[in-house]
């Protein structure tokens, strides 16, 4: 006999019907002539209710049946009285598949911290807010590629293993088949990658956009969506080492296309957050008002999650210029005592989070899109504008998060690229079949990278990058 999902028999379970569910116990409520058993099997955040007659069931089994087991449970779909659903499940037999010693099991039916959930992100999942959070992530895959492959972009493969640094930002991750103990050297004491597999200096991509914007220059418009992998050692609630991007480049499409294409994007991708994943989002959304419960007036959030995602996708992003928001800064006065008054000698310097985050939520009270960067704090590959000061570049900061999407119009121009690589001393050797697009058949182009975490981040309102992908690579975790 087959086991039905949670999820079916929630939805369209038929009185009378017989079934099987198998899955995890959440709860266990028992007196005398009745036990309650709160089961999971991860297919919705909703559980459904064994009614268990202790009469029928040997102790021992009934016993055995403790928060974590692993059950299987064969009866009839009887109509429920209260448990908020419209049938629960009248056991006549059980079986315990898996034990979980109450005595050892980690997850107990009560509130865990955060911090305590995260030193066991294997278990985690087994959490109602784990699961939703996975099982939200999952409809995000999903719809990112719906939104692309409607749009008819294709989706290209690229390296993972790669001899360039796209970012230039030196944060990458070496991969070697050299014995670390007995590192081979050449006569001038450099490392002798000769004898390397690749028998080249090599690491793990930072991004896969060098190779994706080959690829525009033949298909017109793809997209990546892959892992990427940063070495910079910054403990940050929104950093990890090892996250996931998706990376969309269009041929003849300029700064204002991308941005028209990465605001549709977030907004479908919200939207279907919004069609797809009710019950986890009804279950995020009131976890976090009653977390806010207590909390002051004008501490809380302005507004909780649904009618965040629903506000992003019924207004428009705001547009602004870098040298408009410097602008801004500099005529605020966000918390009486402290200016932003170090960005008034410096045009040019780069954006700290709490300008991103005065922008966003104080100012604009909506996601910004800000264009036309300093050049000096931009990748070598953006688009200069005739100004000399600024490139076509493009991020995205959203509420909450800061910077979610980063793009740019590119240099397709030969001759300023290579200029702009002089200049920043970026090796043009190593970047030979880069260069070689701006020379053959060369066609303006952009795109951008979207931090895929970010935006589970959003979606899902929770606060912290490690507890929205399952396996979290931080500084000195990578165990499980
Ligand atoms: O701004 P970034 O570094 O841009 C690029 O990598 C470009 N090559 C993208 C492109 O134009 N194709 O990264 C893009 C996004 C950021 O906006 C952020 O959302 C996310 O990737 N991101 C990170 N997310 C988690 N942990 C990190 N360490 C991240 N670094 C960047
Ligand atoms: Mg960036």
């Amino acid at each position: 006999e087959k086991r039905t999902k949670i999820l079916d028999i929630l939805q369209s379970g038929e009185v009378g019907t017989s079934t099987l569910v198998k899955g995890w116990v959440r709860t266990k409520r028992q007196n005398k002539n009745v036990a309650f058993i709160a089961l999971n099997d991860g297919s919705t955040i909703n559980n459904i209710q064994l009614v268990v007659d202790p009469n029928l069931i040997s102790e021992v089994l009934l016993k055995s049946t403790t928060t974590g087991a692993c059950i299987a449970a064969k009866g009839e779909l009887v109509a429920s009285q209260g448990s908020g659903q419209k049938v629960e499940l009248m056991v006549k037999s059980l079986e315990v598949l898996g034990e979980a010693d109450p005595e050892k099991y980690p997850l107990q039916p009560k509130k865990h911290s955060m911090e305590f959930l995260r030193e066991i992100a294997y278990l985690r999942p087994r959490t109602s807010t784990f699961s939703a959070v996975f099982r939200i992530r999952h409809a995000m895959i999903f719809a990112v590629h719906n939104f692309f492959n409607d749009k008819g972009f294709f989706n290209i493969h690229t390296p993972i293993i790669t001899a360039s640094d796209a970012e230039g930002a030196g944060e990458t991750f070496k991969v070697t088949t050299l014995d670390l103990n007995q590192v081979p050297r050449t006569e001038d004491g450099k490392v002798d990658y000769s004898q390397d597999f690749f028998e080249k200096e090599t690491n793990l991509t930072v991004s896969g956009q060098l190779e994706g914007e080959l690829a525009a220059m033949a298909l017109g418009q793809i997209y990546t969506f892959g892992p990427t992998f940063r070495a910079e050692n910054s403990n940050t609630t929104r950093h990890l080492a090892e996250f996931w991007m998706i990376e969309p480049e269009m041929a003849f499409a300029d700064i204002d296309d991308n941005a028209d294409l990465a605001e549709e994007m977030l907004q479908y991708l919200v939207q279907y957050a919004l069609d797809h994943c009710a019950d986890d989002l009804k279950f995020l959304h009131e976890r976090e008002v009653e977390e806010n419960k207590n909390k002051k007036e004008t501490e809380r959030p302005e507004m909780y999650l649904l009618d965040r995602l629903k506000f992003v996708v019924e207004n428009d992003f705001e547009r602004v210029t870098y040298t408009e928001a410097i602008d801004i800064l500099r005529n605020s006065n966000p918390n009486k005592k402290k200016k932003f008054q170090y960005l008034i000698e410096s045009w040019g310097a780069d954006l700290q989070s709490e300008h991103e985050r005065f922008l966003v939520e104080k100012h604009f009270k909506k996601p910004v899109i800000l264009t036309n960067y300093p050049k000096d704090i931009k990748a070598f590959y953006m688009r200069q504008n005739d100004d000399g000061k600024t490139v076509a570049a493009m991020d995205i900061l959203f509420p909450g998060i800061g910077e979610i999407v980063g793009g740019s119009q590119r240099e397709e121009r030969l001759d300023k690229l290579e200029q702009r690589m002089a200049e920043m001393g970026i090796p043009s050797e190593e970047l030979w079949w880069y260069l070689d697009t701006r020379k053959f058949g060369s066609a303006p182009h952009s795109g951008f990278g979207l931090g895929f975490e970010r935006m589970i981040l959003f979606v899902t309102g929770m606060t912290n990058i490690r507890d929205v992908i399952p396996f979290p690579r931080t500084p000195g975790n990578a165990e499980f």
